[in-house]
């Protein structure tokens, strides 16, 4: 049964010259807007304020945005620059610099050549995803407990941590998902809970701070979340609260599942310890809907991500397939030892 999806997070229009297009997610879900990118330095600010969000689909936003920086280079040395000045747009999510070197990778500024491998990493997303969402599917018992939003509008296909609900909902079985509010961007709450309800999914909100409590209280059955960078080890960078919800699951007994493209892996950076958290601009903790919330003069300390340890997770869900502890061999094995930080390829 065909599953309805979430327009995609980002479309190129047009041949070489075209444009890219990409959903303003920060408008979600109360209007549907694009936003049309024509010169990189666009695509890095629609990056930065989280117009586009979510690793893979960061990645791929991104190697569209090195076709438009082709346009302005003349030479190889300044399409690298302007890679590096896109890379830094978000520290963490290792898609982003992946995408960047594997276009950097092609050693050309023929756009026409470039296009075909954005095209190219954008359908490999897509059948990622696909892949991922089988493997998922048997693992997953519902009640399912998600955080932040790693769906469709985070990846180039059906998403990574709900590819397997969207898989479960393809073969006609309803999942029941408890997904958190996610502060304090809330993309729980305006995104999953948003992407999940259009397709038919039963979606329960819940304010972070109430998921321990109710995996304690034994009505979830999996957790499921995405990454946005896996070192060597096995420790997953992933959105502030999974490390939270990693703890209280291994508490309890719950199984936490990490599902994850090949391209999120990192093993260049042997732990977690070696993960760049991004921070964020403290007016996101401070204010609520671009209103203050806390009194004048208190600070805020906003870490984008946290890393939980690899010895929390029951499994990482990949399109290759499911990698279990010990994850340093599992890892080296599945992703062939290539990092997706230096390599250009998965
Ligand atoms: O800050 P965001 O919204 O980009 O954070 C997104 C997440 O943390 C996702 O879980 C992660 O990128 C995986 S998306 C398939």
């Amino acid at each position: 049964m065909p599953v309805k999806l979430p327009p995609p997070g980002v479309r190129w229009i047009g041949g070489p010259g075209g444009v890219l297009k990409v959903l303003d997610q920060t408008e979600l879900p109360a209007r549907v807007r694009w936003r049309s990118c024509r010169h990189p330095r666009i695509v890095f600010d629609a990056i930065r304020r989280l117009q586009v969000r979510g690793a893979p689909l960061i990645g791929i936003a991104a190697a569209y945005g090195m076709v438009l920086a082709a346009r302005g280079c003349r030479t190889l040395k300044q399409f690298a620059r302007a890679g590096a000045r896109l890379i830094a747009a978000r520290p963490t999510a290792v898609n982003l610099a992946w995408a960047v070197r594997r276009m950097l990778a092609l050693q050309t500024l023929d756009r026409r050549r470039l296009l075909s491998e954005a095209l190219l990493i954008h359908a490999e997303d897509r059948s990622a995803c696909q892949r991922i969402g089988k493997h998922a599917y048997f693992l997953l018992k519902e009640p399912v407990l998600t955080h932040c939003n790693a769906g469709s509008l985070a990846t180039g296909g059906s998403g990574t941590a709900l590819a397997g609900i969207y898989e479960a909902l393809s073969r006609r079985k309803k999942m029941w998902v408890f997904a958190t509010e996610t502060r304090p961007l809330l993309q729980g709450a305006r995104l999953t809970a948003w992407e999940l309800s259009r397709a038919g999914v039963d979606v329960t909100l819940l304010v972070d701070g109430a998921a321990a409590g109710l995996i304690a209280s034994g009505r979830v059955r999996s957790v499921v979340v995405g990454a946005d960078r896996i070192a060597a080890n096995g420790d997953v960078a992933n959105k502030v609260g999974t490390y939270a919800l990693a703890l209280a699951a291994k508490e309890h007994g719950v199984p936490f599942f990490v599902a994850a493209p090949l391209s999120t892996f990192d093993v260049a950076t042997p732990t977690g310890r070696g993960i760049h958290v991004e921070q964020r601009d403290a007016k996101e903790v401070l204010t609520s809907a671009g209103r203050r919330t806390a009194a004048r003069g208190i600070g805020a300390w906003n870490p984008a991500f946290d890393v939980t340890p690899a010895k929390f997770v029951t499994a990482i869900i990949t399109e290759a397939g499911v990698v279990r502890a010990p994850y340093g061999a599992s890892i080296q094995r599945i992703t062939g030892g290539r990092s997706a930080k230096a390599a250009g390829r998965p």
